[in-house]
């Protein structure tokens, strides 16, 4: 899956460089060639002539080199790989990267790659958790750059917690799922271009519900809204003018998009039917299929009234309700199916059922750690029949998604 495949390493400035070798080490035994940037930082970590050693190649460190320039300019640099890998990526790579910074060789390349970017993040737990780290994250994947890591673990600063580089085998495992995907990047005019939905007016729904209990418990689904709120970024991305209707999630609202917050399904169901009329609904959220009957007012009490039972019953069917929408309803009605059993059978019975013209299917059983990850793999099910994807970041299924609905409702017209 690596033969052949060439890799641009940027090495940061941080204690986690010495893994960088071994990345190095394993990706070369995978038969993929590696080409090594290291900022000046990283020199105080590890030295050029131990990467130079396992890479088989020169390390570029030098933006003003007129040997490096005249040999391999910084842009010729930035273009001649596969995909570019920053590892460890620190807190000052990633504010750069999402500011657009380009001071040194590492950082211009980074703004001049025509690539996909993989990061694998390596810093202290506050460095990791301070909410400048935290937008900077949010920046970089509603660009869609993708990241492996941190894991959680113990430091060498004597701390434990999240900021741990990934393991060197962690990232050979999201370089190879990052190139499994297209990693040629458009250009931002051309995709708006080709991908136009400009002029489109395109509601999302996105997370899980809250179904109240009682004023303080509730019932809830492990949806976390990462790939709902992708779509609603791609969307933006192409143009469209964006409403996204969230349930509670831990994300934050994606840039250039109209959000509304909600919590039941009722509410989700509201809002949605008061932001139409809509071109294109994606029904991505983890509606709740059922309600409590009757919620209490006041928080239930344990005592003499014994254990409570809980009556439920249906909650109204969103996709469903929009898909059926006499006057108003979008041109394009998109579902997904979340299932954990006979994905395609469930997801061909929901197009039928639901008369949506497209659902989505993927698999969410939790071995396959779809819910709540980065990743999804998605089948297409339509009247005209199925079409699988590999499994791609939740980034690129988004991407690749509103690029079909640009597809579809063009054909409609
Ligand atoms: C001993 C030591 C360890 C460091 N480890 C990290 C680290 O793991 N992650 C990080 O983001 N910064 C770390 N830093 C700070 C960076 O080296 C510093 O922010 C530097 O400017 C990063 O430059 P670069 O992003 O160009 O590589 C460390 C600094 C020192 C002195």
């Amino acid at each position: 899956m690596l033969e052949g495949k060439r890799i641009l390493l940027v090495i940061g400035g941080g204690i986690a460089a010495y893994k960088a070798l071994d990345l190095i080490r394993r990706l070369r035994e995978r038969g993929a060639s590696v080409r090594a940037v290291m900022t000046a930082a990283a020199h105080q970590f590890v030295t050029p002539l131990s990467v130079a050693s396992l890479s088989g190649d020169k390390v570029y460190e030098n933006l003003f080199s007129l040997t490096d320039e005249a040999e391999m300019g910084h842009i010729e640099l930035s273009r001649d790989a596969d995909l570019v890998v920053v590892a460890p990526a620190t807190a000052n790579l990633l504010a750069k990267m999402a500011n657009g910074l380009a001071d040194d060789l590492a950082s211009t390349l980074l703004l001049a790659t025509d690539k996909r970017t993989l990061a694998a993040p390596a810093m202290n737990l506050r460095m990791w958790l301070h909410p400048a780290t935290q937008r900077n994250i949010a920046i970089l994947k509603s660009d869609g750059v993708a990241f492996v890591g941190p894991n959680d673990g113990s430091m060498a600063c004597g701390e434990f917690g999240p900021g741990r580089m990934a393991e060197p085998l962690e990232i050979v495992a999201a370089i190879e799922a990052a190139l499994a995907a297209d990693t040629e990047l458009p250009l931002q005019g051309e995709q708006s271009h080709s991908l136009s939905l400009k002029g489109r007016h395109v509601l999302v729904t996105s997370g899980p519900t809250h179904e109240p209990i009682d004023p303080v418990r509730y019932i809830a689904n492990r949806s976390s809204g990462r790939q709902g709120h992708a779509i609603a970024a791609a969307a933006a991305r192409a143009g469209a003018h964006v409403t996204l209707i969230s349930g509670p999630v831990a994300i934050p609202d994606p840039a250039g998009v109209t959000t509304l917050h909600v919590e039941s399904a009722q509410d989700m169901l509201k809002a949605v039917e008061a932001s139409l009329p809509a071109d294109i609904f994606v029904s991505t959220a983890a509606v709740a299929d059922w309600r409590v009957a009757r919620s209490s007012e006041e928080k239930i009490k344990k005592g003499a009234a014994g254990t409570p039972t809980l009556t439920l019953i249906e909650n109204a069917d969103i996709l469903a309700t929009i898909s059926n929408r006499p006057a108003d309803r979008p041109a394009l009605v998109v579902g997904f199916a979340a299932e954990t059993e006979k994905v395609l059978q469930h997801a061909q019975e929901k197009l039928g059922r639901k008369k949506c013209d497209l659902i989505v299917a993927n698999d969410v059983a939790p071995e396959t750690g779809v819910m709540g990850g980065d990743q999804n793999t998605v089948h297409l099910v339509t009247t005209a029949g199925v079409e699988s994807w590999p499994k791609l970041s939740k980034v690129d299924v988004a991407e690749r998604l509103v690029a079909r609905f640009a597809t579809m409702l063009g054909a409609q017209l």
